[in-house]
């Protein structure tokens, strides 16, 4: 692997994941630690570079979060960026202060120090993405500024002799035209990074590591289909080949046909090497859910019935020597393992891990990386496109896209809606646009009319969002017509469907998901 590191220390901010993902495209390897790390355990990681991310307090506020003075003293540059620009400047004795308006969204950016690394290759002006009501008042000895705005007058300040740099604006956003060259100046031109993070020698190098740990070992993986089982699973199956077992459970809430698709991949007919079991267990599930209206209790019942098949699969097997967690880095971040921005999101785990598996050790083979570069890996390993380029799906399926309890039947209604509207937003290309689209049922009974024939059927909600981290989300903007031949589509091959509706509910207040 690398030897490059860059390490974010995060102050809370909403982009901070971005930040590091950013310098990963850069291909310089980046990590993430909460400001209360302590130095000495970023310095064992050998950083050649450190950024300090933004975060909502005011770094003048009793107890506002900090970093110690020493990090500026370590001969290893540092870029700030809005809030950690503001404590730059507040710790090496500058002042931040609050701004009469706060400056948000896209700004001109004038350039005052043309021949500032940090600047290399970008005009002036140029356009920057602000979000800030506090601003840097007064730089601290040996800075200079380097660029302002209209209403800011330090956008950006430098101590080259020292190697910092700070930025008020965010770089990371895509809105900031020249972002991803400030950031490649940064971890390339000042941290000196050669850029030797790549995918391939990624994969190559996993491969290695887990062939030399693994030896003969046995390893046991729960393989659901999504992009995150089904990468992990064909590394191993690279490395080990079949002394991995692959267990798919099919709960019968998946997408229409997506239990064979997987099948289809993993099972004996498909490329790898491993052994695949498929379980078909819908009728079990079914029963369990039968009756049960309310969403926790369906999302706990598929969660505790998906781990009782898994672990009767694992009992057949026998002993293993490893169980095969799909977790990636935005996981351990989340958990509050690695940044700031502690969101525990556990119930978007199926159901956490299995109290009978007789195992040794787990194994996550992916937990250092995003999402995209786990993409990246798995068309690296040859992996089908649709199947990497798969949107998120929840682990309780369709489970959570049905309102109200759950039968074969209207499994049957949301899986053909779900498909004819998936299809016809592939047809318009749209698939690339939009984060996250699929259809749930609302339960809404009501009067409608086919032929001559008075109905009483169901109404589909369709459901589309763009989205940066799934936290927040904006419904997706479908042209009318697209929607018109899905609701046209829908109400004519889908049996018991006569309305369909579009859900323009934005996240908060609602959710993504339609439960
Ligand atoms: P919500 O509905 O909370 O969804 O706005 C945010 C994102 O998480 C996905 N999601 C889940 N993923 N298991 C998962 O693996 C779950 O239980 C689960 N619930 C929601 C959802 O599809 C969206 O991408």
């Amino acid at each position: 692997m690398t030897n490059e590191t860059v390490i974010v220390i995060d102050f809370g901010g909403q982009y901070n994941q971005l930040v590091a993902r950013r310098v990963r495209e850069c291909n310089v390897y980046c990590e993430i630690y909460s400001y209360k790390t302590d130095l000495k355990t970023i310095l064992a990681k050998n950083p050649k570079g450190i950024i300090l991310t933004g975060g909502p307090n005011s770094v003048y506020e009793k107890g506002a979060p900090t970093c110690n003075k020493e990090l500026f003293e370590l001969g290893i540059p540092v870029l700030g960026l809005c809030y950690g620009a503001q404590l730059m400047a507040h710790v090496l004795g500058g002042r931040a202060s609050r701004a009469d308006v706060r400056e948000y969204g896209k700004t001109e950016l004038n350039i005052n120090k043309t021949a500032s690394k940090i600047f290399f290759g970008v005009p002036t002006p140029t356009i920057c993405w602000m979000s800030h009501t506090d601003y840097i008042s007064k730089v601290a000895e040996g800075f200079e500024i380097t660029a302002h705005t209209k209403d800011c007058p330090v956008a950006a300040m430098e101590d080259e002799r020292r190697g910092l740099y700070a930025l008020q604006f965010h770089p990371e956003v895509l809105h900031t035209v020249k972002g991803k060259e400030i950031l490649n100046n940064f971890v390339r031109g000042i941290c000196g990074c050669k850029g030797d993070w790549r995918m391939d020698s990624f994969v190559e190098e996993a491969i290695t590591t887990l062939r030399g740990k693994i030896g003969q070992g046995k390893v046991l993986c729960a393989l659901s289909g999504g992009v995150d089982s089904s990468v992990a699973a064909v590394l191993l199956s690279k490395a080990i080949g079949n002394n991995l077992t692959c267990v798919f459970v099919d709960h019968g809430l998946l997408r229409k046909n997506e239990g064979d698709e997987v099948e289809s991949v993993f099972g004996p007919e498909g490329p790898y090497d491993l052994n695949f079991i498929r379980v078909n267990a819908s009728e079990r599930f079914y029963e369990k859910l039968s009756g049960v209206k309310e969403p926790e209790s369906k999302r706990k019942i598929i969660g505790e019935e998906f781990i009782r098949v898994f672990e009767e699969e694992a009992k057949k097997i026998g002993a293993v020597d490893f169980l095969v967690q799909g977790t990636i880095y935005p996981d351990v971040v989340e958990s509050g393992l690695g940044g700031e921005s502690a969101v525990i999101k556990s119930h978007h785990n199926v159901g956490g891990l299995p109290d009978y598996v007789d195992f040794k050790e787990i194994i996550e083979p992916l937990r250092d990386l995003f999402k995209d570069e786990v993409r990246k890996a798995g068309l690296e390993l040859g992996i089908p496109s649709n199947l990497v380029h798969r949107q998120p799906f929840p682990g309780p399926g369709l489970g959570i896209r049905i309102i109200g309890d759950v039968t074969p039947e209207k499994v049957k209604i949301v899986q053909d809606a779900d498909a004819i509207y998936r299809e016809e937003i592939e047809k318009a290309g749209l698939q690339s646009e939009i984060g996250q689209y699929f259809a749930a049922l609302t339960n809404l009974q009501s009067v409608g009319v086919m032929g001559d024939e008075r109905t009483y059927d169901y109404a589909i909600a369709l459901r589309a969002v763009n989205t940066i981290d799934f936290m927040t989300a904006d419904a997706a903007e479908i042209p009318f017509n697209v929607l018109k031949t899905v609701t046209n589509r829908i109400v004519n091959e889908v049996s018991h469907v006569n309305r369909v509706f579009y859900d323009v509910t934005s996240k908060p207040p609602g959710t993504i998901e339609f439960e």
